[in-house]
């Protein structure tokens, strides 16, 4: 059975103080619910965060790893690393990543298969530019990204795999996909996961929407039949936002 998510990508915001406050306010809002909810605040706030969270249910999540087991990677953060503080989730392939930090599949690919080598859960996102939309091209460029990245992966690992399909269009700029647009996306990606591996895989697999989510509009794109969650950047900063999203199940 495929889990509703609600995951908050903090992106490069919110200091150790802010990072506390907002912990502290998300455990006060939270009702119990069936949505696993998630967080991922940046590397240095991971272990303060997974000590204030550790008797809850919320997870927290890196925004980012590398894909090698350690050595001479300055600045670079491994999975053994993320798994010594409390971390068993990983989100790989934002599309900042890849715009602002050159991550192309290949290097995704390596980033999976070491997260997922390490027993860790791998939030997988991709998306197409506004101009793949505008030619028709974002099909195919949402299915070379999933392809090249996990399609080698084998049945069993997918039980650790979430897919989040991103346009970047509707990134941080308050353009969200319409609902239609999103469940269409989402249903293609359910086909295609279908048709490489089998009905049982792509019915269990979980598909968050990410893009300029909010409130507003969080009710009607989850009420979509593919749509099983969230990935959400500005309205995760605010602890009555975010937990208005995950309410909107
Ligand atoms: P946004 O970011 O909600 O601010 O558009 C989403 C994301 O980048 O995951």
């Amino acid at each position: 059975m495929r889990k509703n998510i609600v995951a908050g990508n903090w992106k490069m915001n919110n200091d150790l103080a802010a990072t506390k406050t907002l912990i502290s306010e998300l455990i006060e809002l939270k009702k119990t619910s069936n949505t696993e909810i998630m967080i991922a605040p940046t590397f240095v706030n991971l272990l303060e965060a997974s000590k204030l969270l550790k008797e809850t249910s919320i997870k927290v999540v890196s925004q980012n790893m590398h894909y090698a087991e350690s050595g001479a990677f300055t600045g670079e953060i491994s999975a053994k690393m993320l798994k010594a503080v409390g971390v068993n989730t990983v989100i790989l392939g934002h599309s900042e990543r890849r715009e602002y930090f050159n991550e192309d599949d290949l290097i995704l690919k390596e980033k999976a298969d070491k997260a997922l080598q390490e027993s860790m859960e791998v939030i997988f996102c991709f998306g197409e530019q506004l101009d793949d939309r505008n030619s028709e091209n974002h099909f195919k460029v949402v299915e070379n990204q999933i392809k090249n990245a996990l399609f080698h992966l084998p049945s069993s690992s997918w039980k650790s795999v979430i897919l989040a399909y991103e346009p970047v269009w509707a990134i941080g700029t308050g353009q969200t996909a319409s609902p239609e647009q999103a469940q269409e996306m989402h249903a293609y990606i359910r086909k295609l996961v279908a048709e490489h591996y089998n009905t049982s895989i792509s019915e269990d697999v979980s598909i968050l929407y990410g893009g300029s989510v909010k409130p507003e509009n969080a009710e009607e794109i989850f009420g979509k039949l593919d749509v099983d969650g969230g990935l959400i950047g500005g309205a995760a900063l605010d602890a009555k936002s975010f937990m208005a999203i995950i309410n909107s199940f």
